[in-house]
């Protein structure tokens, strides 16, 4: 083994989720700047970023959203909330800064890769991320994915639910990278799903569109923080090979 997977094993396994924190232990603040500025790098579809990521930093704000979070104690004692949002509405102001930032580095004479990056980012995401209130676009597109689906490998998650959860995926991704680096910087975290997002969403005074990925306390662990031993499915029933 590496030096570095030594390490990284070692984060992976201090990792636990969190419940109770001690917040008499002084929390550098910076350390949840270095790990958003991380999760930023995490890969993501289409490289489309359709995150935001909300710090709640004072005591009121804290005291509020913890209560949004149904009271758990995974929030009352944490010294940051970091709530994950995502953000399928923005595919269209994304998708046009990310192929104009990649036109800036083609060549004078496109090649074949660079007209397919704008094609993908012109034509393909338009087509899975386009939608209508209803989703009529989005059974088209399943029977046209069925249809050329018959003859070839062709993609089948094309809804509008489909796309929200390829965003998803993507933001999740991001709060994982910003728990592991949390650990490396010596802190700890809890992921949570347990909250009212119509009422978190109020709160961050954001958009209907915008979905509520998770929201990640972190802080010092007290060792009472820490609810039981670690257990996983057995190896043998979750990891396969062909
Ligand atoms: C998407 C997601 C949502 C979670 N929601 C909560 C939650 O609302 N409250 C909580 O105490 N733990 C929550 N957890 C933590 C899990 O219970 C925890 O990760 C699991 O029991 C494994 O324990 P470990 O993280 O210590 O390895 C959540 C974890 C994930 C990934």
């Amino acid at each position: 083994m590496t030096k570095e997977a030594s390490i990284f094993n070692e984060i992976v396994n201090n990792r636990r989720s969190i419940r109770i924190y001690d917040d008499k232990i002084p929390f550098d603040e910076s350390s949840v700047d270095r790990s958003l500025e991380r999760a930023i790098l995490s890969p993501n579809s289409s490289n489309l970023q359709l995150w935001e990521f909300y710090r709640v930093k004072t005591k009121a704000k804290k005291d509020e959203l913890a209560k949004y979070c149904l009271g758990q104690n995974a929030a009352k004692t944490a010294n940051e909330l970091i709530v994950f949002v995502a953000r399928k509405d923005k595919w269209k102001q994304h998708a046009e800064f990310v192929l104009n930032e990649a036109k800036k580095t083609f060549p004078a004479k496109l090649g074949k890769r660079e007209k397919l990056v704008i094609d993908y980012y012109s034509k393909i995401i338009p087509t899975l991320y386009f939608s209508d209130p209803v989703d009529l676009t989005g059974s088209l597109k399943q029977i046209v994915s069925a249809v050329g689906g018959a003859f070839q490998p062709i993609p089948r998650e094309v809804t509008a639910t489909d796309m929200r959860i390829v965003v998803h995926k993507s933001v999740a991704l991001a709060a994982q990278t910003f728990m592991l680096s949390m650990k490396a910087e010596g802190y700890d975290s809890c992921p949570m799903e347990g909250f009212d997002s119509r009422r978190v969403k109020k709160f961050l005074e954001l958009p209907r569109a915008a979905e509520i990925n998770m929201i990640v306390s972190v802080g010092t662990a007290k060792p009472e923080g820490v609810y039981g031993e670690r257990i996983r499915i057995p190896k043998e029933e979750v990891i396969f090979e062909l």
